[in-house]
């Protein structure tokens, strides 16, 4: 290989990894208790293939989709969160999630998605909104 297109090769290389990244995710400020909470994370995994997506709320992970897993979705138990399975739509771009029964008490929180791709780059890009639970 000649010394310029050893360079495009690095330039296109680094242009590519570098588009993995979290690009959005929303959560409402205020969840009312009669309602679903809908939770949505939208992510670019550029060159990387997506190892797998978590949610946490306050630190405590309660739902992990793994595209290439043997089991695809995994729930973790954790007190006034309860997945509406109806809700999940998860895929190599997205992973929406809806959050039933909430607790006015114990469903409002620090809820978190996560983001990691594949080996050898394990990548992890994370974002967190914070909840109220309001309503009676
Ligand atoms: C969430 O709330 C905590 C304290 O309750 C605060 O430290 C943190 O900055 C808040 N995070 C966001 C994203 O608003």
């Amino acid at each position: 290989m000649e010394k310029h297109d050893a360079i495009l090769s690095l330039v296109y290389f680094a242009s590519c990894t570098s588009a993995f990244r979290l690009t959005s995710m929303s959560a409402p400020k205020v969840a009312d208790l009669r309602d679903i909470m809908e939770l949505d994370c939208h992510f670019d995994m550029g060159q990387e293939e997506l190892y797998a997506v978590k949610w946490y709320k306050d630190d405590q992970e309660f739902f992990r989709y793994m595209p290439r897993g043997q089991q695809e979705t995994r729930l973790f138990p954790v007190p006034g969160v309860k997945l509406d399975t109806r809700s999940v739509d998860c895929n190599k771009n997205r992973c929406k999630i809806g959050l039933t029964d909430l607790k006015k008490m114990h469903s409002g929180g620090a809820y978190r998605c996560e983001i990691s791709s594949e080996a050898p780059a394990f990548r992890l890009a994370s974002e967190t909104h914070n909840v109220t639970v309001a309503g009676k």
